[in-house]
């Protein structure tokens, strides 16, 4: 590669889950530490950044078509660094494959984009896809400006080794960040405007500290900020619903009734060939704990349809676990072979036309489920947080405590918390009149 001129603007752009949307602001972070601009809106970017996700095929190709893309008419292109977990799954593929890379950075090593940047200016393409010790949460800079709502990233990595799930493989085992070290952050996000912050983790719930303690503890902690309003968490494991997390949801005012527990199907069998290690029946023992103590919460999860051997028995159990739960959203995906996942090579592959028509019918149950889940709100008195301008006059966005996306007309700024009470329910959506006037 020839030598390039340092870059005076970067882009990053994120796919993939959560953790990659909070990964990408840290690095957008480090680049504006070495005086490297964000790209204005519709201008072409000195460096872009693609922050990759790999957890099923169609994600991962994207990538190769994104890098063309980028090309300009002249046949030259900016700097690019491949990021994220196709980063960490292809490593030096990618530079084979697509020679206009000049760096492919993985999820533990971003925070050495700096010098991999230096290296890239000087004509050097480099890979790094190690996962050394010393995290890079233990280098980052600190915290900027944020939106009213905040992710935060507690904990990472996974030792479940679901069979399908390429996770485990990119973003190595499970490690869990320091209490003092999240409270830190916490602070600074709040510092910088964040009124909510959603914990994150692939298995968030299996967050714990060196004295042992779990994340309701971390939860108490970050309710005692005063400016902090509200507290999610997500993704969560169903066998680490822990008896004292259930209890913050009880206890916790600021810990919102929501709860992201993927499934994933509700055949035992297509449980167990997973590796799930929980059972319908024990998945369903949890729901109900966790309602007893909070019988408003809202639930969600993820399922898959057509994993290997699937039959159409096994699926219709799925869509009478849909029924029985009342989910107010879900995530459902086609199985996707991941290379090096054990399911990638079971026998029993799914056609992909039955795959299409199960998840046809089982996106049909969830959008059921959810549009009830909406028009039983109706007729609720609850907090908005207001995130952004709707495209009517006066319009605001916002997010109600079950996390439903609410509209209304009125006085507002982003950020603020306003009370009102939710008077129509359509499926993604509901509206909202103002009960009282903003409070800043
Ligand atoms: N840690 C979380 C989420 C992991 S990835 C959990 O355990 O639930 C997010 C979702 O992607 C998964 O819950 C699963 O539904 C889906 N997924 C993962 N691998 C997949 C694959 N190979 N094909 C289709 N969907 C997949
Ligand atoms: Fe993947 Fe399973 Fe780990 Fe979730 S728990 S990240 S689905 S291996
Ligand atoms: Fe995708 Fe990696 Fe997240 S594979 S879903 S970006 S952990």
């Amino acid at each position: 590669m020839r030598p390039t001129p340092p870059p005076r603007t970067y882009r990053v752009k994120s796919f993939g889950c959560q953790m990659n949307v909070y990964d990408g602001e840290r690095m957008a972070e480090l680049l504006a530490d070495q005086g490297i601009a964000p790209a204005p809106e519709g201008e072409e970017a000195d460096l872009v950044v693609l922050n990759t996700c790999h957890i099923r095929e169609k994600a991962a190709e994207k990538v190769y078509s994104d890098i063309g893309r980028l090309r300009r008419e002249d046949g030259t292109a900016p700097l690019i660094a491949v990021a994220g977990c196709v980063a960490q799954a292809e490593g030096e593929e990618i530079m084979t494959r697509a020679p206009s890379v000049s760096m492919v950075v993985g999820p533990q090593a971003y925070h050495r984009l700096p010098q991999m940047i230096a290296d890239a200016i000087e004509g050097r393409r480099a890979v790094d896809t190690d996962m050394p010790a010393r995290t890079k949460f233990d280098v980052l800079p600190a915290r900027r400006k944020v939106g009213p709502s905040a992710f935060l990233t507690v904990q990472e990595g996974c030792d479940k080794f679901c069979t399908y799930c390429v996770v485990p493989y990119t973003r190595g085992a499970e490690i869990s960040r320091p209490f003092n070290d999240l409270v830190i952050e916490a602070e600074k996000l709040v510092d910088a405007g964040a009124r909510e912050i959603t914990l994150l983790g692939q298995n968030v719930n299996a967050w714990r500290d060196e004295a042992g303690r779990g994340l309701e503890k971390l939860v108490e902690a970050l309710a005692a900020i005063p400016a902090l309003a509200r507290i999610r968490y997500t993704t969560s494991h169903p066998n680490d619903m822990t008896e004292g997390l259930i209890a913050a949801h009880r206890d916790v005012e600021k810990l919102m009734p929501f709860l992201h527990l993927p499934v994933q199907a509700g055949s035992d069998r297509v449980l167990k060939a997973m590796n799930r290690s929980h059972t319908a029946e024990s998945y369903m023992r949890v729901l109900d704990r966790v309602r007893a103590v909070r019988p408003d919460i809202a639930l969600s999860g993820d399922f898959i349809v057509g994993f290997p051997g699937e039959t159409e028995a096994e699926f219709a159990e799925t869509i009478k676990l849909v029924e029985t739960v009342g989910y107010a959203q879900c995530f459902s995906f086609k199985y996707s072979p991941r290379p090096g996942t054990p399911a990638a090579t079971m026998d029993g592959q799914v056609p992909a036309a039955v795959m299409d028509e199960r998840l046809q019918r089982l996106q049909a149950a969830l959008n059921a489920s959810q549009l009830a889940f909406n028009r039983a709100s109706v007729g609720k008195r609850c907090t908005v947080l207001v995130e952004r301008r709707g495209k009517l006059d006066g319009q605001w966005l916002g997010k109600s405590p079950w996390l439903q996306s609410v509209h209304f007309i009125g006085e507002a700024a982003i950020g603020d918390l306003i009370e009102v009470e939710l008077v129509e329910a359509g499926p993604n959506s509901l509206s909202a009149r103002l009960l009282q006037p903003a409070h800043a």
